[in-house]
């Protein structure tokens, strides 16, 4: 990164909830780094970020792929989880995802004018194909949540991708004449991010649902949901004010998943 956009992060950092940026060309994983960071001190509102990853993770164990040109970062951030623990741990990682996707779709649209979708629970989708990612880990203190880290996965640029990924993914490239900043994404991605935070923080949650749900390429398909060895089938019907969504199989009978894998069908 070069000075002139570490100074632009820098002067990001003035007024929102951003307090430190690294970057490092090649980490195993930008949301390990920023665990190892936040483990050892209080670093509410720092960003790892790196031009390739070694061990990218994805949800459920999977790999990310991090070749360089891709964006690869993540955000630690501190709320008063006690206050904000709203009914689960698990309402609350959901909520941060969707306030992430909806943080991301935002500054792509603002800065690239392309329209991305969301594929619940955490997958930014272009054309029905997968261009990003959202991971979130956390970690305790005794019984109590000490911090959560949001790790966001943007692919720019074509690669050579494996075998397994042919044809699965999409990368912004293809979507754009526009010169690709991969610092300028981070800057829009960071300043959206600032923005629905702070409504996270004063409990905006059906505004962040309501966002999410008028970007989302999820609801009103048949999908298959797998969740705690569970395999519900059914038509996607609506998000919960929490984040969950809902699924309506072909009994009429509803049912909640706070989080799970879901394919269309
Ligand atoms: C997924 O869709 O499975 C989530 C992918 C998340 C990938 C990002 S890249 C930056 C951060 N560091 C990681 O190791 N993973 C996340």
């Amino acid at each position: 990164m070069d000075i002139m956009q570490f100074q632009r992060l820098a002067l990001l950092s003035q007024d929102t909830f951003i307090t430190s940026l690294i970057h490092r060309p090649v980490v195993d994983s930008t949301n390990n780094l920023a665990i190892e960071l936040a483990n050892d001190s209080d670093v509410d509102g720092l960003v790892v970020i790196a031009d390739k990853q070694t061990s990218g993770k994805g949800r459920r164990g999977n790999e990310w792929f991090s070749p360089e040109g891709n964006l690869y970062m993540s955000v630690v951030i501190k709320p008063n989880f006690t206050e904000d623990l709203i009914h689960s741990p698990h309402n609350l990682f959901q909520l941060i995802t969707l306030m992430t996707a909806i943080s991301v779709v935002e500054a792509i649209k603002n800065l690239l004018q392309i329209n991305l979708s969301l594929k619940w629970p955490n997958d930014i989708m272009i054309e029905g194909k997968k261009v990003g990612g959202i991971l979130i880990e956390s970690r305790y203190k005794g019984a109590l949540l000490n911090f959560v880290v949001i790790g966001i996965g943007l692919n720019l640029v074509h690669s050579n991708v494996p075998p397994s990924l042919e044809g699965k993914l999409a990368y912004l490239r293809q979507f754009t004449d526009q010169h690709i900043a991969r610092d300028d994404i981070l800057l829009y991605i960071l300043k959206s991010l600032d923005r629905w935070y702070k409504k996270f923080r004063n409990h905006c949650f059906d505004e962040i649902i309501e966002q999410w749900k008028s970007n989302n390429c999820t609801l009103g398909r048949l999908v298959k949901i797998s969740a705690d060895e569970r395999i519900i089938t059914g038509l996607a019907t609506d998000i919960s004010n929490m984040g969950s969504l809902i699924i309506k199989d072909s009994n009429g009978k509803l049912f909640s998943i706070i989080s799970g894998s879901l394919e269309f069908i």
